[in-house]
């Protein structure tokens, strides 16, 4: 039967409640990815969303975001770029500290991995405070390049991290929320 990709994507992500820390409700993408109904409507979502935005390249950020946006990125027919955790790349990087919802962390990026004026699709699996995909946008625009979309599969309005990227001067897409 037909089923609303949109729901399909949104009805394959578990709820752990108090992981990794008591009081966080953890979003776990994992059954999503397990699913190959699923995973491919998923990356059909944004390959319909994205084709016509003349990318050069999706951006994805450790770890979650390596696992779809290195799929999209094939799927597009574009190069992937890794945004890591510190001390993961091997050649010259830039890099910004932030905090995000159970914790702190620093992000890297290979400071040619992005050249000036090139347009960039940010992509990460889910959006709690916003402070991974704002240290992201920023290390991107520290590069020169024009992130196109920070987009995610999961937005959790709540926690206030749309609402900050809406505020910036980058679109921000989810495929859905909780
Ligand atoms: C998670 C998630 C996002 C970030 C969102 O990553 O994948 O990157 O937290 O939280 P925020 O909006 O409050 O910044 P995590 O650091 O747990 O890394 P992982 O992908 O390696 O599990
Ligand atoms: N990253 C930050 N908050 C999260 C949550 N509630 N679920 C999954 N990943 C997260």
């Amino acid at each position: 039967p037909y089923q609303d990709p949109i729901e399909l994507v949104r009805s394959l992500i578990r709820n752990v409640p108090d992981w990794p820390k008591p009081g966080v409700m953890f979003r776990d993408i994992t059954p999503l990815l397990q699913d190959p109904r699923a995973f491919r409507a998923l990356i059909d979502i944004f390959v319909y969303r994205h084709m016509r935005h003349k990318l050069d390249v999706v951006v994805g950020i450790d770890a979650r975001g390596f696992i779809f946006g290195s799929a999209l990125a094939y799927a597009l027919g574009v190069g992937f770029v890794p945004v890591r955790k510190q001390g993961k790349l091997p050649y010259k990087t830039v890099s910004a500290a932030y905090t995000l919802e159970y914790g702190d962390a620093v992000v890297e990026v290979h400071q040619d991995a992005v050249k000036p004026g090139q347009r960039v699709l940010l992509v990460d699996d889910l959006v709690a405070t916003g402070g991974t995909m704002l240290a992201a946008v920023k290390l991107l625009q520290q590069l020169g390049s024009n992130v196109v979309e920070a987009a995610a599969i999961v937005d959790l309005p709540a926690l206030g991290g749309s609402s900050l990227i809406a505020k910036t001067d980058t679109p921000f897409f989810s495929v859905c929320t909780f």
